[in-house]
């Protein structure tokens, strides 16, 4: 199997921080040259002065929301535009929202849809005919642990990661022979912006273990992928993967009620003490 070179463009969404910005770095560190794409253009210049500078790659940001309709056909467009050729495609932009479903305004499920599904598929389906035709390419989907399980107080977002595990395991196995992989990358809990954004306040400190750091996630999924790995489960999502199978699929519905009545009660309380 033919596999991508470095010197080649990777495609990272959601570069401009947390895991996407450190798989940015480890590529381009290995001479990859990176399109970087994300809303915050600023912070995707500051990575591509950083990177460009220091690694002597390439990187080209795109800033675009990618929850508007068409905004991944003009990220693709760009890339063609300018002669790149994308071996490896990383789907990582995502974002979440804990809380019961009834109480959460309509438009954030439809972001978290629009954005941890759709873009995902029209990305991948517009980048991957090149890499079939080239017979090279990698492809690798940020989902989360939360996909395992049907996850009660995260029911959509949860729901989104599921989508996004069904659809890596199903293209990796429809591209076996083609020098084309898709890997799908499932953390638990990273120290990243996402925690907040999704209002999921700091961990207590004996908790803390249980939350992965970002570089060493980021570190195992572009490795991984590289080397065509299917599913990459770091740290405290692996014990969630393995329990996932272990317990009968009913019992999720009242384990994940038990667990989401008690984080939800303690997020409205440390959201009142804050
Ligand atoms: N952190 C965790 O605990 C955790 C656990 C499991 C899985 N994950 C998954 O990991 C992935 C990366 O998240 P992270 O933890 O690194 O969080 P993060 O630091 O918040 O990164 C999210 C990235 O997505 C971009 N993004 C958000 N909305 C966008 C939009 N509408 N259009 C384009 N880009 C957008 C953000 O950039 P802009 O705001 O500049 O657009 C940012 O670069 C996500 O798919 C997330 O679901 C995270």
């Amino acid at each position: 199997m033919n596999g991508p070179r470095a010197g080649g463009w990777a495609l990272v969404t959601g570069a401009s921080t947390g895991i996407g910005r450190e798989i940015a770095r480890l590529a381009a560190r290995d001479g990859w040259s990176v399109v970087a794409v994300a809303r915050t253009r600023s912070l995707l210049e500051e990575l591509a002065a950083d990177l460009g500078a220091r690694r002597g790659v390439e990187v080209l940001p795109i800033a675009a929301d990618l929850t508007e309709p068409g905004a991944a056909d003009r990220v693709f467009d760009e890339t063609r535009r300018r002669g790149i050729e994308v071996d490896f495609l990383v789907n990582n932009a995502g974002v979440g929202f804990s809380g019961w479903f009834h109480e959460t305004a309509s438009r954030r499920h439809r972001v978290m849809v629009s954005l941890n599904v759709g873009a995902l598929v029209e990305l991948t389906s517009l980048v991957i005919p090149g890499m079939v035709e080239r017979g090279r390419g990698r492809i690798l989907n940020v989902g989360s642990a939360a996909g395992f399980v049907p996850g009660l107080g995260f029911t959509t977002y949860a729901a989104t990661k599921s989508f996004v595990l069904y659809f890596t395991e199903g293209l990796a196995a429809e591209l076996r022979g083609t020098g084309v992989t898709a890997s799908l990358l499932a953390p638990a809990a990273v120290a990243t912006p996402f925690l907040d954004k999704a209002g999921i306040p700091e961990p207590p400190r004996w908790q803390r273990w249980s939350v992965a750091d970002a570089r060493d996630v980021a570190r195992a999924g572009y490795r991984g992928a590289l080397r065509g790995r299917v599913l990459i489960v770091p740290g405290f999502g692996l014990p969630v993967a393995l329990l996932s199978r272990l317990f009968p699929r009913r019992s999720w519905r009242w384990i994940g009620r038990l667990v989401a009545r008690r984080f939800l009660r303690n997020l409205t309380a440390r959201k009142e003490e804050s």
